[in-house]
């Protein structure tokens, strides 16, 4: 089977890493990828959401299987695309339809889907311009700190925390009125803050029967002890330590279960990867967000703790034979640590020779920003390298990263020293 990546990043490389040791495998296309999946496959220079583009390669290079890593295709509308293109219906799209992909391309259509199906979530209610007033009221009914989400997709920055009430009504306004993130705040939802500990759950499905993935927990923010600004993540661990066998059965009852029984009463046709942000609040699970794709760096160490054949796994769930699927996993632990330019989430430069990539040991090198430039491996992106290690225990794995991310090089490269320092 020749199968095509659709993304660039870290994630999308640890795809092709897993998807390159399938039995299934013919050839393997990322697009555009970066110069780690060129190593793995053929990189196609493709606008992944330029969905006519995308047929013409897909057809050319005679492509069974499309799996989509990145959100925006998927809110987009590709899966549609195929469905509905005579000469593509046939093909599997992993990820998706547009309509279920509001799961993460809205807040508010995931808060009512929550709802409806009675999955733990904080309470919330939303707003327009056209009832600030209301959202006025509404936070003053709060306790501090105030949690403001821009409905749409935001890059990530869609989430205000904010402390004051004062700060909290300004940002409301502003998100409303001044279209601080654009579209993407003409509706804000206003949430009850929940205090505790973050982690996340994946979910392989395809609307009627499920696989839950190894669980994992990302370091967001740039600084260390979880300060400064939010990256897209900056490492990575899997399994969550705190994640003992009794809350996993609670995550599983109350959130998995219902979620995807929640989208056969809902009738939402469901064929990808659902990525659950869960918060831990008196050992009780509740719903942060839900995303309708694998996380980055999240999936650096999630298929790395998956032993069974990737491609098989696909397969069997677009086919529906995931109820008589036994899902493989290493016992070990595995952490990535993201090595990021210098600068970022602010503005980096690009163009950095990477040195030293060739002497790392024992650990798993996942490529996000690279590219090569006169066969030299440079940077260009913020988040650059996940550099993934096993280990008995988490401290073990990160210990090893550590080590070799000492014989990596690249000028400004920065990373996060204390990863598992809140576990
Ligand atoms: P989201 O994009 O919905 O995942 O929100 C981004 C981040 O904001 C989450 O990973 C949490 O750290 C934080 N967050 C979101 N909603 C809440 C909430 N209701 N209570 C506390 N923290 C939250
Ligand atoms: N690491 C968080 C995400 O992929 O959204």
């Amino acid at each position: 089977m020749n199968v095509l990546i659709l993304g660039s990043g870290g994630r999308e490389c640890a795809f092709a890493w897993k998807l390159a040791q399938s039995k299934h495998l013919g050839k393997l296309f990322i697009a555009p990828g970066n110069a780690g999946t060129a190593k793995i496959g053929e990189n196609l220079n493709l606008n992944i959401n330029n969905f006519d583009a995308v047929k013409q390669e897909v057809l050319s290079r005679k492509i069974d299987m499309v799996l989509v890593g990145p959100e925006d295709p998927l809110v987009h509308g590709i899966h549609d695309f195929f469905l509905t293109d005579k000469d593509l219906k046939e093909i599997p799209v992993i990820g998706p339809q547009r309509y279920a992909a509001q799961l993460e391309g809205s807040k508010e259509f995931a808060k009512e889907f929550m709802y409806r199906h009675q999955i733990p979530t904080a309470k919330y209610q939303s707003f327009t311009k056209d009832n600030l007033q209301e959202g006025f009221e509404f936070l003053e009914t709060l306790k501090a700190p105030y949690v403001l989400k821009a409905d749409g997709l935001a890059a990530g920055k869609g989430v205000l925390i904010l402390n004051e009430l004062e700060e909290a009504k300004n940002e409301l306004k502003e998100m409303l009125e001044h279209q601080k993130f654009g579209d993407a705040s003409a509706k804000v939802v206003i949430e009850e803050f929940l205090d505790g500990i973050e982690m996340s759950s994946f979910v392989l499905t395809n609307g009627e029967d499920y696989v839950v993935l190894p669980n994992a927990k990302d370091y967001k923010r740039i600084g260390e002890g979880d300060t400064g600004l939010n990256t897209g993540g900056m490492g990575a661990i899997s399994p969550v330590p705190f994640a003992d066998e009794v809350f996993l059965k609670k995550v599983e009852d109350r959130v998995i279960k219902p979620t995807v029984e929640g989208l056969q009463k809902d009738g939402i046709p469901y064929i990808g990867f659902i990525f659950i942000g869960l918060i831990k609040v008196n050992n009780e699970p509740y719903v942060i967000e839900y995303n309708v794709r694998m996380g980055d760096p999240e999936t650096e160490v999630v298929l790395p703790r998956i032993k069974s054949d990737f491609l098989e796994l696909l397969l069997a769930t677009y086919f529906k034979k995931l109820n008589q699927y036994k899902l493989e996993l290493d016992v070990r632990s595995a952490t990535t640590v993201m090595l990021v330019s210098g600068g970022y989430p602010e503005a980096y430069e690009k163009g950095k020779e990477i040195n030293g990539l060739d002497m790392v040991e024992d650990s798993i090198l996942f490529h996000a920003g690279t590219t090569l430039e006169n066969g030299k491996v440079v940077t260009s992106g913020g988040r650059v390298l996940a550099v993934t290690s096993y280990g008995d225990n988490f401290k073990s794995a990160l210990k090893k990263s550590y080590q070799n991310i000492e014989k990596i090089h690249f000028e400004k490269m920065n990373f996060r020293s204390d990863l598992g320092f809140d576990l």
